[in-house]
């Protein structure tokens, strides 16, 4: 068995909420902080370990908070400091950590660090921002690209340059070769630490340093007509440079200065790039550089086995894995799976060896919703309409109750709510043997009871067609999933593939006990785990 150290990032289960849409408490139609200290019972019979809230910080929203104008406050739409207190003190209570995020890459055009800045080019924070002459013909002084569309570059007619945004123009980037905004975003991370958060998910880390000679990105030679305009050049010199390397060194230094805190890093890269960031033996980098793998895997057996494999080898020595189904930038994996194939889903991220992250509502199978072109709020769909890349189907209010704005709100949420929120909603899943938040609840479960599920070896059995097989195994005891990624019925012939025990669970919940001994018929759409006889 894999050995490792015990600690709660290794061993838990982390949850994701997106505070906007999780619970409203003043009657805004906007969820805060005191509503999150309600539902915490929920998350606690959920039996999650660790809870991220995506920013709760002073922001004009124009990117839903990911564009902060105050690094160290509360905006007054979640609550205030003390609101803040609180919840961190009724999450520890409950037994739960809670990791903030933190949006060091760019700040809000707002900021006071940027409206200095932009003051004049002799201003002392001039170069906290990343700040250039014109073009040759005065345009932009690159081809860069923002991810929300258009150039990256906005000019400032007031100081005649332009400054860089890899998003909005009201996100500026920080200029993070400047020893004076590393120290200062160190300042912000010990403040919160202090204040006793487990640890952060660091928003685009990959995106921190920029080329320093701001080389032109090269063409993509595989943009398609459909994908985003930002994808027709290459990333090459503003993502993934060398330099990050050593930054994100520096900001695990600073979360080891506290005991037990984690360092989560959002990163959208190839695996065989992804796993550099876990650093080095003498200068780790993030515990947890989320595998967003499984967010864009084609639906089928072999590919995922293939993932799975891929990742596991080239994850350094002693790197911890990690896997994520779903968040708040990417289609609802009950939309891209499907419905039935979204409990297969659940049983495949509990069962995989590392740490999983759970989307808020993904418990209950939300599904993308509907967003009507005169609800729209998410900048990303404005600026670059009609292609599907919208999230706001996938930020719509937490379903509750059958209750009025399901049981969410007292008023109108900032989101539509899906028609089939009356049947598709917490209190009716929970009465419901049957229901995916009971499978939910019960994989969560069994990964508390077998440890060989969190960090037992993983070892692929092979199979083909629709079905995934594989074994956990550690301390003498092994545990066999068999997963039907299709819709047809599967059958594996006696000894096969070596399965003989006891089910522990099946994704539809109704056949835990059945005795196996080497054969074993899979349901469509089903999965089952094999323990050891009881
Ligand atoms: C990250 C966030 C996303 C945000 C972007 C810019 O990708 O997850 O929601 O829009 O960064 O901050």
């Amino acid at each position: 068995m894999t050995t490792s150290v015990e600690s709660w990032w290794r061993n838990g289960v982390f949850y994701q909420v997106y505070p906007r849409s999780f619970q409203d408490s003043n009657a805004d139609g906007v969820g805060d902080l005191n509503g999150i200290v309600q539902r915490l019972p929920y998350l606690k019979a959920l039996g999650v370990d660790a809870v991220w809230l995506s920013p709760i910080f002073p922001s004009p929203m124009a990117d839903f908070g990911y564009d902060i104008a105050d690094y160290i406050g509360i905006d007054p739409l979640f609550g205030t400091m003390q609101d803040f207190d609180a919840l961190t003190e009724a999450v520890h209570t409950s037994g739960l950590k809670i990791i903030l995020d933190l949006v060091p890459n760019h700040t809000s055009d707002r900021h006071p660090w940027f409206i200095e800045s932009r003051s004049s080019r002799n201003n002392s924070k001039r170069d906290w921002y990343v700040w250039h002459e014109p073009g040759a013909d005065g345009g932009p002084p690159n081809n860069w690209l923002s991810e929300f569309g258009g150039s990256a570059w906005e000019y400032d007619a007031a100081t005649r340059q332009y400054y860089y945004h890899a998003f909005l123009p009201q996100q500026p980037d920080l200029n993070w070769r400047n020893p004076a905004v590393r120290q200062a975003i160190h300042d912000v991370m010990r403040f919160w630490l202090h204040k006793g958060v487990d640890g952060f998910r660091v928003d685009v880390i990959w995106h921190l340093i920029k080329d320093a000679e701001f080389r032109d990105n090269p063409p993509n030679p595989d943009y398609r007509e459909g994908q985003p305009p930002h994808q027709m050049v290459l990333p090459l010199h503003t993502t993934d440079q060398v330099e990050v390397h050593g930054v994100i060194a520096q900001m695990r230094r600073v979360v080891d200065e506290f005991d037990g805190r984690v360092l989560i890093g959002e990163i959208y890269l190839p695996l065989e790039r992804l796993v550099t960031y876990y650093g080095r033996d003498d200068r780790a980098e993030a515990h947890l550089p989320f595998n967003f793998a499984l967010l864009s895997a084609p639906w089928n057996a072999r590919a995922i086995e293939k993932i799975i494999g891929d990742y596991e080898a080239a994850l350094p020595a002693g790197a911890w894995p990690n896997w994520v189904l779903g968040n708040h930038d990417r289609p609802r994996v009950a939309s891209r799976v499907g419905k039935e194939q979204a409990r297969v889903a659940a049983m495949l991220l509990l069962t995989l060896r590392g740490t999983p992250t759970l989307y808020y509502g993904d418990e209950i199978g939300m599904h993308q919703v509907a967003i009507a072109p005169d609800q729209v709020r998410d900048p990303f769909e404005k600026n670059v309409p009609g292609i599907g890349v919208g999230r706001d189907g996938c930020r719509t209010p937490m379903q509750w109750s059958a209750a009025p704005n399901a049981g969410f709100s007292t008023t109108t949420p900032w989101l539509p709510l899906p028609e089939d929120f009356l049947h598709e909603n917490v209190a009716n899943l929970e009465a419901d043997a049957g229901s995916i938040l009971n499978l939910y609840k019960a994989l969560i479960d069994l990964r508390k009871k077998w440890p060989q599920l969190v960090s037992g070896d993983y070892t692929p059995i092979a199979a083909d067609g629709s079905l995934l097989l594989y074994r956990r195994q550690g301390q003498g005891k092994s545990i066999a999933i068999a997963l039907n990624l299709g819709e047809e019925p599967v059958s594996i012939a006696s000894d096969a593939a070596g399965l003989s025990g006891e089910i522990l669970l099946s994704t539809s919940l109704d056949r835990a006990g059945e005795k196996i001994d080497g054969a074993l018929d899979l349901r469509g759409n089903e999965g089952v785990m094999i323990g050891p006889p009881s």
